[in-house]
């Protein structure tokens, strides 16, 4: 059975090497990876005060993401922390109080980044989030990708074939086997 899950890109930037990682993760396990990328750059700022009568860019948001079987996060660090288009989208979905669409949905967190730390800073920052929200989040491998550079990509924007591909290979499939785990999980806890 494929898994229909959802993936938020913390860069808006069209040749984004973090969207590029994400689509190499989805082609890796297109067979049971539905995958669909949930654009962010088009939400208006959280505000409180529309909990009551939210946007429709709120609603259709929230029901993308209700909708998925597990959220896989790719983002850039942005000064040693989470972009703030990415912490608007978690803080949209984790609205109204009491009625979070993250909550329970496994995840996973990949961060790229040309430097040598690969992210780490915002890797973390989405984690703790992901901790407040509840959400079953895979520990490892931990994916901090650093030197990630554009001539690491082919023409079609997939990962060439090299050590970071196959780190990345490991990380799909881990991911897979963890959405695949917490659901079967579920559903034998349910019997
Ligand atoms: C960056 N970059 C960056 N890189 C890093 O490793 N740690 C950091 O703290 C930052 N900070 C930072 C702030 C801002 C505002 C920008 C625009 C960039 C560099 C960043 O990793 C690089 O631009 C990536 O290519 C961004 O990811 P995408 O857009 O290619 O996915």
């Amino acid at each position: 059975m494929a898994y229909k899950i959802a993936i938020l890109v913390g860069s808006l930037r069209e040749a984004s090497i973090n969207r590029k990682v994400a689509r190499t993760i989805c082609a890796i396990r297109d067979d049971d990876l539905d995958c669909e990328m949930v654009e962010i750059g088009h939400l208006p700022l959280y505000n409180q005060d529309s909990d009551q009568d939210p946007p429709t860019e709120y609603v259709d948001f929230r029901e993308k993401i209700a909708g998925a079987d597990g959220i896989l996060f790719v983002s850039p660090e942005y000064n040693r922390g989470i972009p703030g288009v990415l912490k608007n989208a978690i803080d949209i979905g984790s609205r109204p109080y009491g009625k979070s669409v993250w909550d329970g949905k496994p995840a996973a967190i990949v961060t790229a980044s040309p430097g040598a730390i690969g992210g780490f800073g915002a890797n973390h920052q989405i984690r703790q989030a992901g901790t407040f929200l509840n959400m079953p989040m895979m520990q490892q491998p931990e994916a901090y990708l650093g030197h990630v550079t554009d001539d690491k990509f082919d023409e079609d924007g997939r990962l060439k074939d090299g050590p970071l591909k196959d780190f990345v290979t490991k990380i799909a499939h881990a991911f897979h086997d963890w959405v695949d785990v917490i659901h079967k999980a579920r559903a034998a806890l349910a019997d």
